[in-house]
């Protein structure tokens, strides 16, 4: 029975890879825990809608030998439940600010899903005044106990939340821009998934990057880049699925109707993304994903692109590409809304 269920984990986990912007690293997964470092992961709002299906999938993850649960509320069962699963990792839960520092403490990759969710008709903006101070006092303890983990953001909004970590990170001298990471995986995911089924070839095939930020407009996919090609897909079409890609938060926000936005594919998301950072802490050569992260390749402090990912995290930003006159006009325009997110995000940190 467990070798039936591992089998069909592994399929999965395979097919998800195959997905991902280069797969070769993930089709290397194995579900031999003896050749892998020990490797600890920390999930900070692990009770939370998106926490909970991926601390699921965290403790499915063979590279991950000590999984840390923590959320002001609700952690301990989460923990007991998830700790069952007969796999590789511990599994400890931890709730409130008194045990935050015990579930930091040697953290490899701590992910942070912790804050408020949208309701319809809230922007990712609207969610700052909360987030911000949540993702400022969750960054003062990494710095404190683990310093040298790898940050996978996914509070919103991310354009300010990232900025935040990094003014924080920076007053406490322990900033270094290879090792944060804004996860804005699911709009690759999105766009993948949409792109697959608008041009008829297999999603498991499919690759789109996208760059830019994590919020409307600021979320360019460049479709031009996409694989498989498709040369179908007309200028009209192209602009409906970059439309769809950017609303695409928008959309689950709509159908939950006031019970949150995005979870199940945000904890894919986070996941998979979670999995190429530790794979790049491993020395897997050529695990390339999208992120959010500081970044040169425009006038933009921050930006996201195609970083490679390494031993000490962000081994290089990859360059734009080449760009359709319609994501180079994407480009221009998203450009003072993520420049605005920045900096907003910066004042904060500065004045709280
Ligand atoms: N990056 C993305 O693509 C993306 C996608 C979807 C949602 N999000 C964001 O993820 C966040 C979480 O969404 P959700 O649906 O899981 O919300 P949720 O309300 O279901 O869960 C959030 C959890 O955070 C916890 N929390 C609150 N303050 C905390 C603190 N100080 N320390 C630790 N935990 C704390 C809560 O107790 C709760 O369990 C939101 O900001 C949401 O906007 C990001």
């Amino acid at each position: 029975m467990k070798a039936v269920v591992l089998r069909s984990a592994e399929a999965a986990l395979r097919r998800a890879s195959s997905s991902s912007c280069t797969s070769s690293h993930l089709l290397r997964r194995s579900y031999s825990s003896e050749s892998h470092p020990e490797r600890k992961v920390a999930v900070l709002g692990a009770a939370g809608g998106i926490g909970q299906p991926l601390a699921l999938l965290m403790k499915l993850n063979p590279l991950v030998s000590t999984l840390s649960l923590y959320d002001i509320a609700g952690t301990p069962g989460v923990a007991a439940d998830v700790g069952h699963i007969n796999t590789r990792s511990e599994v400890a839960g931890f709730m409130g600010e008194e045990q935050l520092g015990q579930a930091l403490k040697g953290s490899d990759v701590v992910i942070i899903p912790a804050g408020v969710p949208r309701k319809p008709g809230m922007t990712r903006d609207d969610l700052f005044n909360i987030n911000a101070g949540i993702v400022k006092s969750l960054c003062i303890a990494i710095a404190k106990y683990c310093p040298n983990a790898l940050v996978n953001m996914i509070s919103n909004p991310v354009n300010s939340t990232v900025p935040i970590a990094a003014e924080v990170f920076k007053k406490a001298g322990t900033y270094d821009e290879r090792k944060l990471f804004g996860v804005t995986m699911l709009d690759v995911v999105r766009a993948k998934t949409f792109y697959a089924g608008k041009s008829k070839v297999p999603v498991a095939e499919v690759n789109v990057p996208v760059v830019g930020g994590h919020a409307g407009i600021t979320i360019l996919p460049l479709f031009s880049q996409a694989t498989p090609k498709s040369n179908d897909l007309s200028d009209e079409e192209i602009k409906a699925l970059t439309k769809r890609t950017q609303d695409g938060g928008t959309e689950v926000v709509e159908a939950k109707a006031g019970k949150g936005s995005a979870t199940l594919s945000m904890a894919y998301a986070g996941a998979i993304f979670a999995d190429a950072c530790l794979k790049g802490l491993n020395g897997v050569s050529d695990v390339v994903e999208c992120s959010f992260v500081q970044s040169n390749i425009t006038e933009l402090p921050f930006f996201a692109s195609k970083v490679r990912l390494g031993k000490n995290g962000v081994e290089e930003v990859l360059g734009l590409g080449p760009l359709s006159d319609y994501e180079k006009q994407g480009l221009e325009s998203l450009k003072p809304e993520l420049q605005a997110s920045i900096e907003k995000g910066i004042k904060f940190a500065h004045q709280n």
